[in-house]
């Protein structure tokens, strides 16, 4: 796992938005392959890298033309109209800010009758595309990622999923009330994540550090299902000192981001 420790938030979004448009670019730049697949995540973390990868867009200095995106997760029973499903929210801050075509842009069925059957569908389309080249993810307080709660199977698929009561509360904050928000979900399973070619995990503000510490420093544990990325040969975990607080090497990951191989990153 790479451990990247930068400042502050903003220098978190500026490193994450670099890492996706590299991403972006040499996908487009192979004529033997379509574009990029990336994966997507909601919540607030990845706002800023979104926001930093549309400036580029505007600026012309990234095509996202032929760039497929998967989101990680969808709330169940509501409906994808609604302001914090997930279809609006990744609309919103991704398929519209980065131009993306809204024909290539995924996301989970939530309101599906045969939500089973709607998650078999959406492993396929993910197999279909080639795979993800790059997936994006966000840290829960309690260790999830995607909407995998503890104790999760890190052979796990799509697949609906109870929230833990903490996402539920963490969440509440999107809602008018936090009984509006959905007890339960679909989310790509630590399986389906771990596929992906590459992981990038952006976390910021002390409220994370002791997840962040768990997910890089625990045992691989399903308790904490972040600790998942340990078993990832490209997992690049981005954090901002604060969010970086509780790490013992903290020493160490600066030393390695000042040696590496061929320069920085
Ligand atoms: C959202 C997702 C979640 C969030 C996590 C952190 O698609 O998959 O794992 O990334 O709950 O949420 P924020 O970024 O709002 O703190």
């Amino acid at each position: 796992m790479e451990i990247v420790v930068v400042p502050d938030a903003e220098a978190v979004a500026e490193y994450a938005a670099e890492r996706i448009a590299r991403a972006i670019r040499s996908r487009s730049a192979d004529p033997y392959r379509s574009g990029a697949v990336i994966g997507v995540a909601t919540g607030s973390s990845p706002l800023g890298a979104y926001a930093a990868l549309a400036a580029r867009v505007r600026e012309g200095e990234l095509d996202t033309s032929g760039v497929t995106a998967f989101a990680l997760d969808e709330y169940v029973g509501l409906d994808p109209s609604h302001p914090e499903s997930y279809h609006s929210v990744i609309r919103r801050t991704v398929t519209e800010p980065l131009g993306l075509d809204p024909a290539r842009v995924h996301v989970p069925d939530g309101t599906a009758d045969d939500l089973d059957a709607a998650c078999a569908e959406y492993e396929r389309r993910i197999r279909e595309a080639g795979g993800i080249d790059l997936q994006l993810l966000g840290i829960g307080a309690n260790g999830h990622i995607g909407f995998n709660e503890p104790t999760s199977s890190f052979a796990s698929r799509t697949r609906i999923k109870t929230l833990a009561p903490q996402t539920r509360a963490d969440n509440a904050r999107f809602f008018d009330s936090p009984e509006q928000v959905p007890v339960h979900c679909v989310t790509q399973g630590l399986g389906t994540i771990l596929e992906a070619r590459q992981l990038l995990l952006v976390a910021q503000g002390e409220a994370k550090a002791a997840a962040v510490a768990r997910m890089v420093e625990g045992p691989l544990a399903s308790v904490c299902p972040a600790s998942a990325l340990q078993l990832h040969r490209d997992a690049t975990v981005v954090i901002d000192r604060a969010a970086a607080s509780e790490l013992r090497l903290s020493d160490y990951y600066e030393y390695v981001q000042e040696r590496l191989p061929g320069g920085a990153a």
